[in-house]
């Protein structure tokens, strides 16, 4: 079967930028963009340069460096928009301007108050304009699912012949349903003569949590670029979520045939955490494709049933999207075969009465603790339910930190009778201290999973901090607890470091 290609428009430093709350520096564009180049976007909107110097700077600056994939910036139909565009967008390897103009009853009964003939002659005229500069044109007839649809042909006939390279039909408010949305591209490849010298693009947004939907519906019906954002950051409810559409195409081929995207899926988690970081906006937690909780499984039936064989309970092999390691979890519901299996990976073979035991202590413990790591497995096995010795004890730290200086940490600690201690700067103060204390010891650590709860309330409200490091190929969690939460931080590295002692020491290994 002769492979289709669907194009992947990622708008994440657009129309991901106006979710509220999300707004990005020039330089962490940047960063998103090189990572977006990594994924195997083919087309990168890096921001709207008319609507302040700083996006104009950040188009600019994304054209600048990243070779790969199309650039593109959003204009209004307007002069001085496409002049903006063109400035930000001159150097890029391979430009392209973005020009939309609402073309449904609403937007131009009270947005616009222009009439039929005054918004399609100003779509013609804009797109013509931006053909003198640019060689790669797209149009949107923004709300283009609430147009009439003998308009909304006759405006894509019109910016097609006026040399638009893409049409892209918006679900702007996200009011579209799947059939009705399918319906609509159908209707323009069946009606428009000209539309085969154009590709045929669509951008959905979900407010009725339909955005991957609509999209996926309009590739069966013909469209060959799909527009969508990175964690579905967007506008309002978001845009349609790049990683479940690239994953619905991957894993139902039987569904999609041979339509098939660029995208690297390795790099998926990674784009999603980095996104998330930047833009300071979280990703819930059971979110499709790169949630935390996507490959964890709590119910016994269903670890023991992914144990015998991952397909019974997990569609996507979590190393397809980029996931370290194995995610599940132990909980209260996980059964006697989940915790024995977990068990022998960790290097334990227990007699059945042994096993019986701990079993027990580690239900005991479930009842208390939602989440079980490797760590409290080893602790239960080894009988040691709060006693990790202690070969490193802290004996005082100090840190200084501030808006304009790197943050800078001191840190004693008592092995055996030595003292030992190190100074370290880092990302922020919590960061210092853990370099400090890799320093101090030698070792190093990455942190993989770092938490702060509140465990009391009040201004006194005791912090407990939990550490997942992962050394080498070792992870290990520590927690510690302070009503200074940097304090609470530190003793949790410095207990992860006695575990990873312990640990060591009982698998009888050399070295820290
Ligand atoms: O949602 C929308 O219609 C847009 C356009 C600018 C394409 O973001
Ligand atoms: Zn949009």
């Amino acid at each position: 079967m002769k492979e289709d290609k669907v194009l992947i428009f990622d708008t994440t430093l657009r129309d991901g930028e106006q979710t509220p709350g999300a707004s990005l520096t020039v330089n962490e564009k940047l960063k998103i963009a090189f990572q977006l180049e990594k994924l195997g976007v083919d087309i990168i909107e890096a921001g709207f340069p008319r609507t302040s110097p700083g996006d104009l700077e950040a188009v600019k600056t994304v054209a600048k460096h990243i070779k790969k994939p199309v650039i593109c910036g959003l204009a209004r139909a307007i002069r001085k928009d496409i002049d903006d565009a063109y400035e930000a967008l001159k150097k890029a390897r391979r430009p392209r301007v973005h020009v939309f103009l609402a073309t449904s009853r609403i937007h131009r009964m009270y947005k616009l108050r222009k009439a039929k003939d005054e918004i399609l002659k100003a779509a013609v005229d804009a797109v013509k304009y931006a053909r003198k500069k640019f060689p790669d044109v797209e149009f949107s007839p923004e709300d283009a699912s609430r147009t009439e649809p003998d308009f909304l042909a006759m405006v894509v006939e019109a910016v097609i012949k006026a040399g638009a390279t893409t049409v892209n039909i918006p679900d702007t408010v996200g009011y579209s349903v799947p059939r009705e949305f399918g319906g609509i591209i159908r209707g323009l490849k069946e009606t428009v003569p000209n539309i085969d010298k154009a590709v045929i693009s669509v951008h959905c947004h979900n407010d009725l949590g339909l955005g991957v939907s609509n999209s996926l519906e309009a590739v069966l019906n013909g469209a060959r670029q799909v527009e969508c954002t990175i964690n579905g950051l967007g506008e309002r409810a978001g845009n349609a979520s790049l990683e479940e559409i690239i994953m619905a195409l991957q894993m139902r081929k039987d569904m999609f045939g041979a339509l098939a995207t660029n995208i690297r899926t390795r790099e998926l988690y990674k784009t999603s955490k980095l996104v998330s970081k930047l833009t300071g906006i979280p990703v819930q937690p059971n979110k499709a494709i790169i949630g935390e909780n996507a490959f964890s499984h709590e119910a016994g039936i269903h670890q023991d049933g992914v144990m015998k064989k991952r397909v019974t309970y997990e569609i996507i092999k979590p190393q397809d999207v980029g996931f370290e390691g194995n995610r599940i979890v132990l909980g209260k519901l996980s059964g006697r075969h989940a915790f024995s299996a977990r068990l022998k990976r960790l290097g334990y073979s227990l007699l059945d009465k042994e096993l019986d035991q701990a079993f027990v202590r580690f239900k005991a413990l479930a009842d208390k603790k939602r989440e079980i790591f490797d760590e409290d497995l080893t602790t239960i096995v080894e009988g040691e339910l709060a006693m990790i010795p202690e070969r490193y004890t802290l004996l005082n730290f100090q840190v200084t930190s501030g808006n304009r200086m790197s943050p800078l940490a001191s840190v004693e600690l008592q092995e055996g009778k030595k003292k030992i201690s190190a100074t370290a700067t880092g990302d922020g103060p919590v960061d210092a201290c853990f370099k400090t204390i890799d320093k101090a010891i030698g070792l190093k650590g990455r942190l993989v999973d770092y938490k702060v709860n509140a465990v009391t309330s009040g201004k006194d409200a005791l912090g407990e901090a939990s550490v997942k490091i992962a050394f080498k190929d070792v992870w290990v969690v520590g927690r510690g607890s302070s009503t200074d939460v940097i304090e609470a931080s530190v003793l949790a590295y410095v207990n992860a470091i006695n575990r990873l002692s312990l640990r060591r020491k009982k698998l009888g290994k050399k070295g820290k």
